[in-house]
């Protein structure tokens, strides 16, 4: 029996976030530039997002770069955009023959102009395709997210159309960039690294983590599929006692 035979399709997550760590480090294992690693990571996306739509995962959400990537060598960052841009290009055909919408969530206007008008010509193009979300964070960083809301939803309460004591937790999710996105009920890091470095804070309240020691060039869908029965052997009690989830 294949690793994917053996996942429980009725108990899928429905989101799956993945922090894709590890390029650098596997690129000086093989004696590479940084940038080596990120263009090898770009064939673990598209396996990953294949191995996600085969099996009927909803949205996979990857952080592909981070406020604080910014402060990078120059070189890396523009490589990185370069790499995005060219990526995002050349597969909207492939979304779109396997009915997959793009949606990108992060502070989008500080990308580089080509790279934004690419993400949103793709983000277009594919907005009517139904079986598979790929978010992609870009110059994403979850406490930045959580600013934005609370700026957004202070100025509400300061126009008078709502007040603090109605502020509860679905008028913040109604302000992160995930508002229309359920929270992930698993989340998969790579490379060795138990952190999870400002990615998604508020919406991991409740979900499983997933470690693997593999860097992010090496993984592949039968890795989440790894990570995915993982997950199914989990309990997820949302604060609840085991009895109590029986009954
Ligand atoms: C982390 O590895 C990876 C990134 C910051 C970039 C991820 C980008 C890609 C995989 C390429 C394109 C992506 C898409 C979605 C088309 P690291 O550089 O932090 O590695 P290190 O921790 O070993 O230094």
């Amino acid at each position: 029996m294949s690793i994917k035979e053996k996942i429980n399709l009725s108990k899928l997550p429905s989101h799956i976030a993945i922090i894709m760590d590890g390029n650098g480090r596997w690129a000086k294992q093989q004696g590479e530039e940084r940038i080596f690693g990120h263009e090898n990571g770009v064939k673990a996306v598209r396996d990953t997002v294949e191995g996600a739509a085969e099996i009927g995962v909803k949205y996979l959400t990857l952080y592909a770069f981070s406020t604080e990537n910014w402060n990078r060598p120059q070189e890396e960052v523009a490589a990185l955009m370069k790499l995005l841009v060219h990526t995002i290009n050349i597969e909207t055909e492939t979304l779109n023959k396997n009915n997959i919408r793009l949606q990108a969530i992060g502070d989008l206007e500080s990308l580089p102009k080509d790279c934004y008008d690419e993400l949103q010509e793709a983000i277009s193009n594919t907005k009517n395709n139904s079986s598979m979300t790929l978010v992609l964070a870009l110059s994403y960083s979850s406490r930045w997210e959580i600013i934005n809301a609370v700026r957004q939803i202070a100025r509400g309460v300061e126009d008078k159309k709502l007040s603090a004591a109605e502020i509860n937790e679905s008028t913040i999710q109604n302000y992160l960039c995930t508002y229309n996105i359920p929270d992930p009920e698993l989340m998969i890091r790579t490379s060795g690294e138990h952190r999870i470095s400002n990615f998604l804070l508020w919406q991991l309240a409740y979900s499983e983590l997933y470690f693997t020691d593999k860097f992010w060039p090496d993984f592949r869908k039968e890795d989440l599929f790894e990570a995915i029965l993982d997950y199914q052997t989990r309990e997820r009690r949302f604060g609840k006692t085991s009895e109590q989830l029986i009954s």
